[in-house]
């Protein structure tokens, strides 16, 4: 069953003093995660990754379209019904100095979201609480009375994710989760977030721009570029099939692969320019004239493999495949 979708999602931000510049942060996305199902958002810096997820935990307020969570509009719900809704949602941001009050210690920054929710009666069943969500991501009782800044970035990361489990949420938003750790310590934290997704059905919308993460912890990947959701397919086919020419550029620089044609992918190399109806255009081997002029419609290919280009149209969806 499906958890929360968009239809639409639009962010622009405007920036500049004296001439002002409209951003396309997130830009028309249609996407839907399922009930235990973990979807990966792959893109380069500034493709709206982290917008997206602000808007979702309802942080921001979209330009247009909407977000249904659990059959509710939450971009029309009132204050009562969005707050409780919230609760079923988590967050763990891109940055984690941000994450937890530096003022408080961690076992603080546990009992908190407990205590506002009456979720607790009295210090015994609190202190029981918070050393169940410590033990469920590995901390020890000495980590809890230390402060943020006292404790590994390993570990830090783990009391973000016990904060982010509390009160028990249906479906966590992380933000490229482990970026700041070293390599071992990564490995160790996808692990714990894999186990844990697998054993409370989690939902999750996972952001990195690493394609080897997102493989390892999605069922199904979108990939975003300049604010557009130019590809869903699940994870396999994204890896074995990928359509639209970002991502088949996308997936063989980071896999090295050689199955694609490069001949291909270099006839046409980038060209000036930023403003054209397809993002993509100015740096796409495969341009056409229209993609100059006409933003590509969105084409189902597959059972759960779209794709947003012109290379492919609904009566044949096959024909721009390599
Ligand atoms: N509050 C804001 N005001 C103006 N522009 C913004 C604002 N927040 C984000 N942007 C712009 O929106 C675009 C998308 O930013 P976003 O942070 O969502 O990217 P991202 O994919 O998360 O990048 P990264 O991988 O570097 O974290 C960028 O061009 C960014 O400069
Ligand atoms: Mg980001």
């Amino acid at each position: 069953m499906i958890l929360v979708r968009t239809v639409n999602l639009t962010k622009y931000f405007t920036s500049g003093f004296i001439r002002k510049k409209v951003v396309k942060a997130v830009d028309n996305v249609n996407i839907y995660i399922s009930e235990g199902e973990v979807l990966g958002v792959v893109g380069e810096s500034g493709a709206g990754k982290t917008t997206l997820c602000k808007l979702l935990l309802g942080l921001i307020k979209p330009t247009s379209g909407s977000i249904i969570f659990e059959n509710i509009d939450i971009t029309r719900a009132n204050r009562k019904l969005l707050d409780s809704i919230r609760r079923k949602m988590a967050y763990i941001p891109q940055h984690p100095e941000t994450a937890l009050d530096p003022r408080w210690k961690l076992y603080d920054s546990l009992a908190e979201p407990l205590r506002i929710h009456k979720l607790v009666r009295g210090k015994v069943e609190e202190k029981e609480r918070v050393l169940e969500l410590a033990d469920l991501v590995g901390l020890k009782e000495e980590h809890l009375s230390r402060y943020p800044y006292e404790v590994s970035g390993g570990e830090l990361q783990r009391a973000i994710i016990a904060h982010a489990l509390s009160l028990k949420p249906k479906f966590i938003i992380c933000d490229e989760p482990t970026s700041m750790l070293d390599p071992s310590t990564q490995a160790l934290i996808l692990n714990l977030l894999k186990k844990l997704q697998e054993e409370h059905s989690l939902s999750l919308l996972f952001v990195t721009h690493d394609p080897d993460i997102a493989t390892i912890m999605s069922h199904r990947v979108a990939v975003m570029y300049s604010g557009m959701i130019i590809e869903t397919a699940r994870t396999n086919d994204i890896l074995e099939e990928p359509l639209h020419p970002y991502t088949q550029q996308f997936v063989s620089t980071v896999f090295k692969r050689t199955r694609l044609e490069s001949d291909d992918l270099l006839s046409q190399p980038p060209i000036e320019g930023s403003s054209y109806a397809c993002p993509f255009y100015a740096k796409c081997p495969r341009r056409m004239p229209i993609c100059k002029t006409k933003t590509p419609p969105l084409i189902r290919v597959a059972d759960e493999h779209y794709v947003t280009c012109h290379l492919y149209n609904e009566s044949n969806p096959h024909t721009g495949r390599i």
